[in-house]
């Protein structure tokens, strides 16, 4: 069973080269985790005091203004950052998703590309070599494949990693946005790839502005706010608090029957999203 747990824990980033001096003539900005001034040294405040308990099968979105913390809570969820105070236990093997093109090598070909990145999300290379055509075929690439990755353009980079992305089967998938950068059509394409990969992973943590993709991968939610969880309930509790408004109304029929299909509908968990 895959778990993670967080206990009073905080995250704070000091600022070497900042004056202080100036910082505190600014005025005060909505956007942003707290800055403390009264230190020596400027000390951003990324997470305050944050207790989260996640469990298999958990859906979880996490919305909230830029800077409220959602990159960073997905950093310490993942391992990557540890707390400045307070602990963390995490229990499974953890496919950060952060930024498409890490572990990607410009000199390399897209084919080499695919078996690296997929090393690198906590696949074999055994299981790479296995998807490799499946994924060939999702990108749509053809002979670029053989091409090194540093020809390619930007939307043919995310077709690339989206492809390896979705291939994979994570027990804890760490989803940070940041999927947008490729045509309409294609990304059509990848939802239903994005649909299936939640089924599979154990548990989900998906940092997106975007109540669609939210409503389509996750059934319940955090909402950050200044480092801080403002709140933690059903996806449609926390969305309706932080909009000011019911997502769920007024959705269009095709995102409706979506829905239907969606990870957060099937079996349990689904709270009172339906
Ligand atoms: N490496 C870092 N060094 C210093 N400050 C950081 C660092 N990473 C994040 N921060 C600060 O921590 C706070 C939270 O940032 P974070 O990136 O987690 O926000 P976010 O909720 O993901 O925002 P967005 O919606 O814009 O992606 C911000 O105030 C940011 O300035
Ligand atoms: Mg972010």
């Amino acid at each position: 069973m895959v778990s993670i747990d967080v206990w009073n824990a905080s995250v704070d980033f000091p600022i070497f080269e900042a004056k202080s001096r100036s910082l505190k003539k600014l005025v005060l900005g909505k956007v942003g985790g707290k800055i403390a001034t009264e230190t020596k040294i400027p000390i951003i405040e990324a997470l305050h005091d944050i207790s989260i308990s996640l469990k298999e099968g958990d859906r979880v979105g996490l919305v909230g203004h830029n800077g409220a913390g959602k990159s960073t809570l997905l950093r310490l969820l993942s391992g990557i950052y540890e707390p400045t105070r307070g602990s963390s236990r995490i229990v499974g093997k953890v496919a950060p998703v952060f930024d498409l093109g890490v572990g990607m090598d410009p000199e390399i070909s897209g084919f080499e590309n695919i078996i690296i990145r997929g090393l690198f999300l906590g696949m074999s290379r055994k299981q790479m070599e296995q998807r490799v055509d499946d994924i060939a075929e999702f990108t749509e690439l053809g002979d670029y494949l053989s091409m090194p990755l540093r020809t390619y353009s930007t939307g043919m980079r995310v077709r690339l990693a989206l492809g390896v992305v979705t291939s994979i089967d994570p027990e804890i998938l760490l989803l940070d946005e940041g999927i947008g950068a490729v045509d309409a059509a294609f990304l059509n394409k990848a939802r239903d790839r994005l649909v299936d990969l939640v089924k599979r992973s154990g548990l989900l943590v998906f940092a997106s502005h975007s109540d669609e993709f939210l409503m389509e991968l996750c059934n319940s939610a955090i909402w950050m706010d200044e480092g801080k969880v403002k709140m933690h309930g059903s996806l449609r509790e926390v969305l309706t608090a932080y909009k000011g408004k019911d997502p769920y109304e007024n959705l269009s029929p095709e995102m409706l029957e979506r829905l239907g299909e969606a990870p957060a509908f099937a079996g349990n968990g689904g709270g009172d999203n339906g």
